[in-house]
């Protein structure tokens, strides 16, 4: 092995790159922050959340979150803690953003779902975690908000089984919760952790002792006897089987609470010790190992005026092999070009730092002038591609209209480059009397944004006129597509990458499309389509 691949396993061996995956308002926000304080990236409580507030004074297209007091960006959030280096992906928390979420998780090694104990699993934590479960991206499940009122630990076991089929393994059980929570119980070590905590005029000491040493002058008869029946009840259930933990069928389960920072680094000491670094990945030419001697990575994301002091198109890279140095050349995959890379960042929140090097696992930010695509490759060496970025199947549809007849030039150019950045999906009816594209997305809001960002960045009005369709399908088969049989309702359209797809009106009309051409394939998905990446085999469709 020579000193390089040395170096590059050491450094791959520290990294840990997640996602946080939730429902909006489990406390998603709320850990982060907890999680890069304990990483010394921020100095007090309320930065971020302030930071959630404020971005509408920092970035002007970014109005739309202010108003509508949602997240729409994602940045990278890097930080140390224990010897680690956490790269965490942070995704956007509205449910109409989930395109752009379920493609960072494929830059994602593991993902932490927050699950509010009150609530317990939510529309948007299913659609993320089957996502993940799909994708074998292994998930270590947070039940936070244990300082309130909520169900019971069991039931939430139980429900998280049953609502998503994966095994839990607790890992730690409160003693008490709600208002009476006031510590927890390390399963593995069955050492109780007391919270030092005020109530009343009574002051509780703060302090760490085996569970049977526990009595009730520090947590009271009822909590303790109900914690200890409960521990009994779960036997060796907090044994994680790590094979089931990596192909995400089973997810070791943590409780806290994020706001009091219960738990929290408790949970953050576990955290690194169980997610697994980064390892090989799927591309045309195999499986490629982190310690490739040459630098491999491929493109996630596209933003453009992240920053609008800059103004420019940032591709994110997840580096998945080898080295990665500024001024490095390397080949982008799809065109065969060769691009000396000079203006590198690592982008944390709204600030930018210059990166020297990087390592898989790692996210860099390229500068990117019109060369890059989603999906795309970047690699030294022997050329390779990366497995393409699957696209999903929109559920919102609606025809797009420039209704300035002076700015079509800005409107082309704007709609190129929001494509480009996978905002959203075209599709072009070639039989329709008007050639106005069909924007296709998962959610609504992100047809706001489009427009939005047309008007404040080209300074080109639209018009939507919305369609009655409900989902799409790829269509692939061995016949002429003239030769389908398709319910009145439906429409068969070409993809800007000029891919096949039927839209269909009701989920009736798409089983009966299905049945009545058996021969043909309708697929919710298709990895490589947002990439035009057509050369990979390595295509694995979620
Ligand atoms: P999100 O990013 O998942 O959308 O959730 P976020 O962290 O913004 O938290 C949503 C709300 O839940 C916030 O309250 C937050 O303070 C609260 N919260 C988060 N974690 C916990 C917890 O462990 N325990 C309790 N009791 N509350 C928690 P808010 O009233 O909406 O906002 P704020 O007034 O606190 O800023």
């Amino acid at each position: 092995m020579t000193s390089t691949n040395a170096v590059v396993t050491r450094e791959t061996n520290r990294r840990r790159t997640f996602a946080i995956i939730s429902h909006p308002d489990s406390g998603k926000t709320t850990l982060t922050e907890k999680l890069l304080l304990f990483g010394g990236q921020i100095e007090v409580a309320g930065a971020v959340r302030g930071r959630k507030t404020q971005r509408g004074a920092t970035s002007d297209w970014m109005e739309i979150e202010r108003q509508r007091g949602i997240s729409v960006s994602s940045t990278v959030l890097s930080f140390e803690y224990g010897g680690c280096l956490l790269n965490l992906l942070d995704t956007p928390g509205h449910h109409d953003f989930s395109e752009d979420t379920f493609r960072t998780l494929v830059a994602a090694d593991s993902a932490i779902m927050v699950i509010d104990l009150a609530k317990g699993v939510e529309s948007q934590t299913k659609k993320l975690f089957r996502v993940c479960a799909l994708r074998k991206i292994p998930i270590l499940t947070f039940v936070n908000k244990v300082d309130r009122p909520g169900k019971q630990p069991l039931e939430i076991l139980a429900e998280i089984e049953a609502e998503l089929g994966v095994k839990c393994s607790p890992q730690n059980w409160p003693l008490g919760y709600g208002a009476d929570f006031r510590g927890i119980v390390d399963l593995n070590t069955g050492i109780a952790h007391l919270f030092e905590e005020r109530r009343g005029d009574r002051r509780l000491q703060g302090t760490s002792i085996p569970l049977d040493e526990v009595d009730e002058t520090l947590v009271s008869a009822e909590a303790l006897a109900q914690a200890r029946e409960e521990i009994e009840l779960l036997g060796e259930s907090n044994q994680l089987d790590r094979e089931e933990f990596l192909a995400a069928t089973a997810t070791p389960v943590f409780f806290g609470s994020a706001l009091t920072n219960h738990g929290v680094e408790a949970f953050l000491r576990s955290f690194i010790q169980i997610a697994p670094a980064p390892g090989p990945r799927e591309a045309d030419v195999g499986l490629v190992p982190v310690d490739r001697e040459d630098f491999g990575g491929f493109v996630f994301k596209i933003q453009a005026n992240l920053d609008p002091k800059h103004r420019d198109c940032i591709a994110f890279v997840r580096v998945c092999a080898g080295r990665f140095a500024r001024d490095m050349e390397v080949m982008h995959a799809r065109t065969g070009k060769k691009i000396r890379l000079r203006r590198v960042h690592r982008v944390f929140g709204s600030e930018r730092e210059t990166v020297d090097e990087a390592f898989p696992g790692d996210i860099v930010g390229l500068v990117n002038p019109g060369e890059f695509r989603l999906g795309d490759t970047l690699c030294t060496g022997d050329p390779l591609h990366y497995a393409p970025l699957p696209a999903f199947a929109p559920e919102k549809f609606a025809a797009i209209r420039c209704t300035s007849s002076t700015r079509r030039k800005q409107f082309a150019k704007g709609m190129e480059q929001l494509l480009g950045e996978g905002a959203i999906q075209t599709f072009n009816d070639p039989n329709a009397a008007t050639k106005e594209p069909i924007l296709a997305a998962v959610g609504e809001l992100q047809f706001d944004v489009v427009r939005y960002r047309l008007q404040s960045e080209y300074d080109v009005e639209t018009a939507l006129t919305w369609l009655p369709f409900v989902t799409a399908r790829w269509v692939s088969g061995p016949g002429p597509l003239e030769d389908l049989r398709l319910p009145y309702a439906s429409r068969l359209v070409f993809a800007n990458t000029g891919h096949p797809a039927v839209l269909f009106s009701s989920d009736w009309d798409l089983k009966y499309a299905q049945e009545t051409n058996k021969a043909y394939r309708f697929d919710a998905t298709r990895a490589g389509d947002l990439s035009t990446n057509t050369n990979s085999t390595a295509a694995r469709p979620l």
